[in-house]
């Protein structure tokens, strides 16, 4: 048995939790800037980072207590060490580091991205078998990963341009439906007609990379035609049906092509509904899909994935740097 404590702080959310076994959450707080960001229509890092260092250990607290437990139970501190903003990883990783100091814990570095792939093991039942073909759709990254074992990725395709939910926040903020952009989208396509404006969909035939920008172009075009007279929520619509079709079809096409026995779903863009209920109708196998608040950023899933690590003997130097991306064969 291994308890491990998990910290999270690559963007806007502070985030604590702690994981028994990388499978079974015993807390799991996530303290959003949210409502900060949504002042300056995104994320300013120095502002994300200011946040974290009056936020982070508070959180810290909060988790031991709503878990139970004291630093003594604890068997690890796991940490996001990148991708994600420096000012903000450089919080959670200091704190990390000198707690592991302090109490004599292993300390595992965690890819943040690895991290939403091991959402999926934090779901009630069997545990996911390899192969396996990710999904991995957030606001930084849009990777299609094949993943033969813990910790063995390989990468079958990634954005061009634009992460999947970079282009639901960019399309949102021309369509002035607010921030953060997926959910805006999501609601404001829940009823609305898709089909009022036709939007191209970038296939990138013969590879499994994706491009979003061209789709961001056709969206702006289709503002300005329309003028005064947009209907904002068909053209959401219409550009969410786009998104997901193209996100479906090339992940449903390699999971076929690579013989996985699943589909995991990973990432922030992983709580649109369409999306899931859209993979699910159309995959072979089964998809994996981690409930809402496991699919953004929180730090039971750096637990999890930690977990798997801390189990293969990895440990982390005291000396770590953040690191800015992912380090993918
Ligand atoms: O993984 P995440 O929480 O943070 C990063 O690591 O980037 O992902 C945030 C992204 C944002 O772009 C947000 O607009 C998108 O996930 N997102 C959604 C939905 N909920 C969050 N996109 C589409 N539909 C949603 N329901
Ligand atoms: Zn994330």
């Amino acid at each position: 048995m291994a308890r491990i404590l998990g910290i999270e702080t690559s963007c806007d959310e502070t985030a604590a939790a702690v994981v028994v076994d990388g499978r079974r959450i015993e807390a799991n707080i996530v303290a959003s800037q949210e409502d900060v960001h949504r002042e300056t229509g995104g994320v300013v890092p120095e502002t994300a980072s200011r946040l974290h260092l009056r936020t982070l250990v508070p959180v810290l607290q909060q988790t031991l207590t709503a878990a139970g437990r004291d630093w003594g139970e604890i068997d690890a501190i796991a940490v996001t060490h990148g991708p994600g903003l420096a000012g903000s990883l450089l919080v959670g990783l200091n704190t990390a580091k000198a707690m592991a100091f302090a109490r004599g814990l292993p300390l595992v570095a965690v890819n943040h991205l690895e991290g939403h792939v091991y959402a999926n093991w934090l779901v009630e039942g069997d545990e996911p078998r390899f192969p396996l073909v990710s999904l991995i759709v957030s606001g930084g990254h849009t990777d299609l990963v094949l993943m033969e074992g813990h910790g063995h990725y390989r990468r079958l395709g990634r954005t061009r341009d634009d992460a999947a939910g970079e282009a639901f926040d960019k399309a949102a903020r021309m369509l002035r439906l607010g921030y953060p952009g997926g959910p805006a989208i999501q609601r404001a396509a829940e009823n609305a007609d898709p089909s009022r404006y036709p939007l191209p969909r970038p296939w990138l035939r013969g590879s499994d990379d994706f491009s979003f920008s061209g789709l961001k172009t056709a969206v702006l075009r289709t503002v300005e035609r329309a003028g005064s007279s947009l209907v904002a929520a068909d053209l959401a619509a219409s550009f969410q049906e786009a998104m997901v079709d193209v996100l479906v079809t090339k992940t449903v096409d390699a999971a076929r092509e690579h013989g996985a026995q699943a589909i995991a779903l990973a990432g922030g863009v992983a709580a649109n509904l369409p999306l899931r209920a859209r993979m699910q109708a159309f995959s072979p196998v089964p998809v994996l899909i981690p409930p809402v608040r496991l699919c953004t950023d929180n730090a039971a899933m750096i637990a999890a994935a930690g977990h798997f690590r801390y189990q293969a003997g990895e440990r982390s130097a005291l000396d770590l740097d953040a690191i800015p991306s992912l380090p993918i064969a």
